[in-house]
């Protein structure tokens, strides 16, 4: 029997994070330490409420729900994503609000250094939203990316354009400041990104089959799955969604799902590309931009089908 492996995730719920979250929380492999919450989706005050309101949806009342940041390291946040995630964030499902605060009064970046420090070499890190809070943590104890088990990331873009500009996955694109700072923080670091999440896409057979189960999580993903299935029809014309948060999940579980190379990876943060994940497995030892830059594994492919299956299977627990 393996060991049981702590994880905090970090996320701005948001329709697919209560996905991931489902999935993580159903998986007997895991122990989910805490969630910790930031801004991205939706403001900080409503991602940590719907923090509380899925666990509550679930039936969880052990998992600490930690507040993070409320904005990006250096530039104004954007407006809420409420064309992608409905005005309350989770789909406008009537989901009822949040059964009781944050239950944690630490900020969430003190709280991943803690857990972390406190149980070096077996915490991952599970970065479903903006880099912020992990970008903080390496700010206030740089020690965390030795002491880290890894760091598993949902967001960017390698080889394809991004989701929210042409240039930008919206992770990145919240806060590309900190994204730079914790590809190139030398922790061992995946990054699951737009390459491999535009292949998990669920749709409306997946969804329909999800909707039979009849468990709290499936209810969860099948209540607020309709708005998120609405952006992607209006946007694409496809009728599912694209499972994203999950992934991260999924290689956390499965990482023999998911096809890496390591990678150098730099963030652009100025102008019109900024959020772009600029990815190469080349050493660039002619610019001190590059050279220095630690090697992540970028994931560029994925047995997608086999993560539905994997999602579906937790779902039905
Ligand atoms: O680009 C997809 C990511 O942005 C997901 O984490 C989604 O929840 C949004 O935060
Ligand atoms: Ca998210």
């Amino acid at each position: 029997m393996s060991a049981i492996r702590p994880i905090i995730i970090d996320t701005d719920p948001g329709i697919d994070d209560a996905m991931a979250i489902a999935v993580a929380l159903a998986a007997p492999e895991l122990e989910v330490v805490a969630l910790t919450t930031v801004f991205g989706n939706h403001s900080i005050e409503v991602t940590t409420a719907n923090a509380q309101r899925i666990l509550d949806a679930l039936g969880d009342v052990d998992t600490p729900v930690v507040r993070g940041a409320s904005g990006p390291l250096v530039r104004a946040p954007h407006d809420p994503a409420t064309l992608v995630h409905g005005d309350d964030g989770l789909g406008d499902a009537g989901h009822p609000p949040p059964s009781r605060p944050p239950l944690d009064r630490r900020n969430a970046a003190q709280h991943l250094v803690d857990t972390v420090l406190d149980r070096p070499g077996s915490v991952t890190l599970v970065a479903i939203g903006p880099l912020t809070n992990l970008a903080l943590a390496l700010h206030l104890e740089p020690a965390i990316a030795t002491a880290v088990a890894g760091v598993v990331m949902m967001g960017g873009a390698a080889t394809v354009a991004g989701n929210v500009t042409p240039a930008a996955e919206a992770n990145i694109w919240n806060d590309p400041e900190a994204a730079d700072i914790v590809f190139g923080a030398g922790w061992p670091l995946t990054m699951i990104g737009l390459d491999v999440t535009h292949q998990v896409f669920a749709g409306r057979a997946w969804l329909d089959s999800v909707a039979q189960l009849g468990t709290p999580s499936a209810d969860l993903v099948t209540a607020t799955a309709p708005a998120y299935v609405r952006f992607h029809t209006e946007t694409d014309g496809l009728d599912g969604m694209h499972c994203h948060d999950v992934a991260a999940i999924a290689d956390v579980l499965r990482p023999d799902l998911f096809e890496t190379e390591p990678m150098h990876v730099r963030v652009a943060t100025q102008g019109f590309a900024a959020g772009d994940t600029i990815a190469t497995n080349r050493r660039v030892p002619s610019d001190e931009n590059w050279d220095a830059r630690p090697l992540v594994d970028v994931a560029l492919g994925v047995d997608a089908g086999a993560v539905l299956g994997l999602v579906r299977d937790h779902l039905a627990r």
